[in-house]
């Protein structure tokens, strides 16, 4: 059973430990699934033979043990996701450089960036016929936002958005030999794009985060640290803020009258994003491997254990969320979800998440009050990260 879990950290490479990938596509709905991981007790033994838990407490449990490790063990190879697989002393010193980057005060500096970035894309929708919600917004904004704040220059924008999606198609598992070899290209073109980038922020150095690396001693970040941190950074920003997006609209158009909350109100763009964060979790599991003996909700977990934390099953757990399958956007329950997982892993990007997300769900409500379906919408391959590939909507007034 061990060797089934091997592998499969944050369910990147290789097989899916929950065997959710075995749904067929019309039964992609994990909801159910989580329930029944949640009936068998607060821990309990998935299919494919490792430990998961889908309760609120114990998730929240694990995510915070310090008997518990993000890092692949000893002698095999991880996703190379950088400081999301380490442990401390290293994780700290790679967190501690990146931190800045999301700070309040550079994140109020891209206010203004960022919906200036949204609005330029929502004035070329078409306002009389159906577009993809996915392509033409969701999916752009965070790759403009993340490669502005790394600083990738114009120029190298647009290879590096189309590395990076290849690398972030691998999410929750390789499909084949020939997307390994995609990988492997992107995995070795990205890696000459960072270098030149770092060649030209030592001679002209920016306000952005690979100046930072440039021009950081070894002891903050050594040079074959910088490819994977980069990648996380760019694989973060680029794969998850748009199933956000595509979740939250989906959630809202499919309950009428919170969409029209909304919109007589476009301030609750934030509530919109909380609650869609808790309802519909664009990240649905992490993994931990136990690293010493260690007892959480009434389950003896020994060395070498693999825990699947279902972070998206604990965000509906009837006992902290009342009525947890229902999207109400005015729910004021105390505890905070799980969707940006917790402890010292607790995600970086969260704040540059939320603020890009705001931004687009209140300008949308804003600008297009009329907006709904306009055909079938096809879902993202994979059960690890949850979202939408394409999303057909309208924006034109119904007549
Ligand atoms: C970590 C979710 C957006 C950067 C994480 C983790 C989760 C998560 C669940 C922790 C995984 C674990 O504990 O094993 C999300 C969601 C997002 C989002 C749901 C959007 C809706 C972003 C963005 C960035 C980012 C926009 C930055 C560009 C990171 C980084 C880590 C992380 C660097 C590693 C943190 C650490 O290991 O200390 N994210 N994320 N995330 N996230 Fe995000």
């Amino acid at each position: 059973y061990r060797d089934k879990a091997r592998f499969n950290f944050h369910g990147y490479v290789g097989r899916d430990p929950l065997c959710l990938a075995n749904l067929t596509p019309g039964q992609r709905d994990p909801y159910p699934f989580y329930e029944r991981i949640r009936a068998r007790g607060p821990v309990s033994r998935s299919a494919a033979g490792v430990w998961a838990s889908a309760d609120y407490d114990v998730v929240r449990q694990v995510l915070r043990s310090r008997a518990m490790s993000s890092a692949p063990p000893e002698g095999q190879q991880g996703a190379d996701l950088s400081f999301l697989e380490m442990d401390p002393p290293d994780h700290t010193r790679l967190r501690r450089f990146a931190l800045p980057s999301f700070s309040p005060r550079n994140l109020s500096s891209m206010d203004a960036r960022i919906t200036a970035a949204l609005n330029r894309l929502l004035d070329d929708l078409p306002t009389d016929e159906p577009f993809d919600l996915v392509s033409r917004v969701g999916a752009p904004m965070p790759i403009t936002v993340i490669s502005d704040l790394l600083g990738v220059p114009d120029a190298d924008a647009d290879a590096f958005a189309r590395y990076g999606s290849t690398f972030g198609s691998a999410l929750g598992g390789v499909r084949s030999l020939a997307h390994a070899r995609r990988l492997v290209e992107a995995r070795t073109a990205l890696g000459r794009i960072f270098e030149q980038l770092f060649e030209l922020k030592r001679r002209e150095p920016g306000d952005d985060l690979i100046t930072r690396a440039a021009e950081a001693g070894p002891e903050v970040i050594r040079p074959d640290e910088m490819a994977p941190l980069l990648t996380l950074l760019l694989i973060a920003g680029f794969e998850t803020t748009v199933n956000l997006i595509g979740n939250a609209v989906l959630a809202l158009l499919e309950h009428p009258e919170q969409w029209e909350l909304l919109v007589a109100d476009p301030d609750r763009a934030g509530a919109v994003v909380e609650e869609t964060l808790r309802y519909d979790s664009p990240v649905q599991r992490t993994g931990r491997r136990v690293v010493e003996p260690v007892t959480i909700g009434g389950h003896d977990f020994v060395a070498d254990d693999f825990v699947v934390v279902c972070v998206a099953g604990a965000n509906r757990d009837p006992s902290v969320y009342p009525e947890p399958a229902r999207f109400d956007i005015t729910r004021t329950d105390p505890q905070e979800h799980l969707a940006f997982s917790g402890g010292i892993h607790y995600c970086v990007g969260a704040p540059l998440a939320r603020l890009e997300a705001t931004i687009a769900l209140r300008t949308l409500a804003q600008r297009f009050p009329h907006l709904r379906r306009a055909g079938a919408l096809t879902r993202r391959p994979g059960s690890l990260i949850r979202g939408l590939q394409s999303f057909p909507v309208t924006v034109a007034p119904v007549v």
